[in-house]
């Protein structure tokens, strides 16, 4: 049963507790976890991809977690990131990872939603993110006023399955006092349009979730 806590604060919680836990599922790289994890380097690999594409962008990271992805982004050339997670352990973590960057990469411990944010990026990151999301369109919403003229979001948003829905929901749910939420791509383009984006792609690798870059004008 659901702890008393709202949904953010539950999400938190998981991620305060568990920030090695998460953080430890991108060190092992051996084939089965690649099997077993693949959105996990699917969604970097996206976001390396695009830094590339834009050459050298600033780069916001919503839930940026221990900076697993940070530090392909800086790799690939991203002149400025700011990443951003409610969780300090997840932070400090990422500090450690992304010091060598030095003033290129900095971290924020806030709730994206209410961060005294400033500027705008011109690739905005949300992976792993709106899985936990009750509220999605408020960050879609604040995501696009931080997203540059030409810019983008890239996101990762999981879809029901028969398989892996049920196993997920028992997992974080009922077992993890953690909300979780899924979409499909009817939704993800109403989203993305009302949220001010002027065009989306939707991908479907192995067809367990979507990734997607909306792009803004
Ligand atoms: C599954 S982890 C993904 C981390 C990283 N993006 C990655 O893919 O490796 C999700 C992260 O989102 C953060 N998060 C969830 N809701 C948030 C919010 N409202 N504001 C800031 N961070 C949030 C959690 O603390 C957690 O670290």
């Amino acid at each position: 049963m659901p702890s008393s806590l709202t949904a953010p604060q539950r999400v938190r919680n998981r991620f305060t507790t568990r920030a090695r836990q998460f953080d430890d599922l991108y060190e092992d790289e051996r084939l089965l976890v690649r099997l077993l994890r693949p959105g996990l380097f699917r969604r970097r690999q996206l976001a390396v991809d695009t830094v590339r594409e834009y050459g050298q962008p600033s780069v916001l990271d919503v839930g940026c977690g221990s900076g697993r992805i940070g530090e392909f982004v800086l790799e690939a050339g991203a002149s400025r990131y700011l990443g951003i997670d409610f969780s300090a352990p997840m932070i400090e973590l990422a500090r450690d990872r992304l010091e060598r960057f030095g003033p290129r990469a900095k971290l924020v411990t806030e709730d994206f939603l209410t961060a005294p944010l400033e500027g705008t990026f011109d690739v905005v990151l949300a992976l792993g993110l709106f899985d936990y999301l009750p509220n999605p369109a408020a960050f879609a919403r604040r995501m696009f006023e931080h997203c540059a003229g030409g810019g983008c979001l890239v996101g990762s948003f999981p879809a029901w399955s028969a398989v892996k829905g049920p196993v997920r929901k028992v997992r974080y749910e009922w077992l993890g006092d953690c909300p979780i939420f899924n979409y499909d791509r009817e939704g993800l383009e109403r989203m993305f349009r009302d949220a001010g984006f002027a065009r989306t792609e939707l991908r479907t690798p192995g067809h367990s979730g979507f990734l997607a870059r909306a792009y803004r004008e």
